[in-house]
């Protein structure tokens, strides 16, 4: 192969303990999941609302594949945009309070592919927080627009920042929830600053929705947003909704704009009909099981209050908990020790997150009960307590 930097960028990452590589695992959704015929309990997953198995999801899937096959075999705009489509698009639009609703195949193509669409030219400004997505990272630098990035929840040097600016058009772009942290941003306070300097606002709540709001609308409702046609919102379905895609949620001129003009959504095949008629089973649920939310939030506070003192963790108030490792080595071998233990969950190291900033991401379900939390808890303070006190 020519590629000569492939070999040493792999073999770089390998001493560095940065090389990654995947699980072939039996199953890997649910509160159990199986590898090489064992079984842990998965800390992993983003199947926060413990949806993924639900008999009412399965049977929308089979009903949508009895209906409609298997592919939606072709793009929206030539014979892809179903009623089912249709019918999920409204309904997320109404639970949002948004105008209008387009569906995405992945939350990443929704934001590179709004953020390449919108950044057409460099009298347009995006400023993003340090933390966000690579999704969004990609789509806004990849763009024609003029994208800086303010520190995380930074308010004061993003108002800076657009005070000094001349550009014409202005996207704040951010999330609700934070993959790595689970901390939730201020997205009031950044709505209020995009509307003193006349900017617009793009809310990713990849991880906010279905956790936070009465009824799991996400962080923008819980944080009682004053709307309007600034206002972006992207959701994603694979992670507390259990199923696949994602859905910008916005003005009808904007969404309008990009049924024509966005590349990602007009040239690739649309989702499934049976994937959005899932979809919809899946937001029923999530709207009225309030328990689902009230469990994850409570069994977060025992997960918390079981670590010793000297374990730090991420300030989260979601479902994801990051604890500290410190090294990467430390990441890497905690995960190990918790894995023969009986526990799966992943070391994050650098690049997703900083240098010297490796963590254990903790993900709670409303599948987990408390004896899988504090046993959790226990092996964490023994295992990490023991690579703390010989560092
Ligand atoms: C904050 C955030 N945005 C977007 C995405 C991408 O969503 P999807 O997995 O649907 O492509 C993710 C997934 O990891 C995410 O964490």
């Amino acid at each position: 192969m020519t590629f000569s930097f492939i070999q040493s960028q792999i073999a770089h990452q390998k001493t560095q303990n940065l090389y990654r590589s995947r699980k072939e695992l039996d199953k890997g959704t649910g509160r159990l999941l199986i590898h090489q015929g064992e079984q842990y309990i998965n800390f992993s997953s983003n199947d926060y609302l413990g949806l993924s198995q639900h008999d009412d999801l399965k049977s929308a899937y089979i009903r949508g594949i009895n209906q409609f096959g298997c592919s939606s075999s072709s793009s929206s705009l030539v014979t892809g945009y179903t009623k089912v489509h249709q019918e999920l698009e409204e309904l997320i639009a109404d639970w949002l309070e948004a105008p209008k609703c387009l569906l995405f195949s992945t939350g990443f193509s929704a934001n590179s592919g709004v953020l390449s669409t919108l950044g057409q030219n460099k009298s347009t400004g995006y400023f993003l927080d340090k933390l966000s997505h690579a999704s969004l990272i990609d789509g806004a630098f990849n763009s024609k627009a003029l994208s800086r990035r303010f520190k995380h929840n930074d308010i004061s040097q993003l108002s800076n920042m657009l005070s000094n600016s001349n550009c014409e058009d202005k996207l704040i772009v951010a999330e609700g929830v934070y993959s790595m942290d689970g901390d939730v941003g201020d997205v009031s306070g950044l709505n209020d600053v995009a509307i003193k300097h006349q900017a617009n606002l793009y809310i990713d709540d990849a991880h906010g929705v279905g956790v936070l709001g009465s009824t799991g609308q996400g962080t923008i409702a819980q944080q009682n947003l004053k709307k309007g046609s600034h206002l972006i919102q992207m959701i994603t379905f694979g992670k507390a909704l259990a199923t696949q895609g994602a859905a910008i949620a916005g003005s009808e001129e904007l969404i309008d704009y990009l049924v024509n003009r966005c590349r990602d959504y007009i040239y690739s095949t649309a989702m499934p009909a049976a994937n959005a008629m899932a979809t919809i089973a899946s937001i029923k649920l999530c709207q009225t099981e309030h328990w689902r939310r009230e469990k994850i939030s409570a069994l977060s506070q025992l997960f918390k209050s079981k670590l010793d003192a000297s374990i730090e963790i991420t300030d989260s108030q979601s479902s994801i908990i990051g604890v500290f490792t410190g090294s990467e080595e430390n990441a890497l071998y905690c995960q190990e020790q918790l894995k023969n233990r009986g526990f799966w969950l992943t070391a994050i190291r650098p690049p997703t997150v900083e240098k010297g900033k490796s963590r254990l991401r903790v993900t709670i379900t409303a599948n987990h009960n408390d004896k899988d939390i504090s046993e959790l808890a226990n092996c964490i303070n023994e295992v990490l307590g023991k690579c703390l006190q010989n560092k």
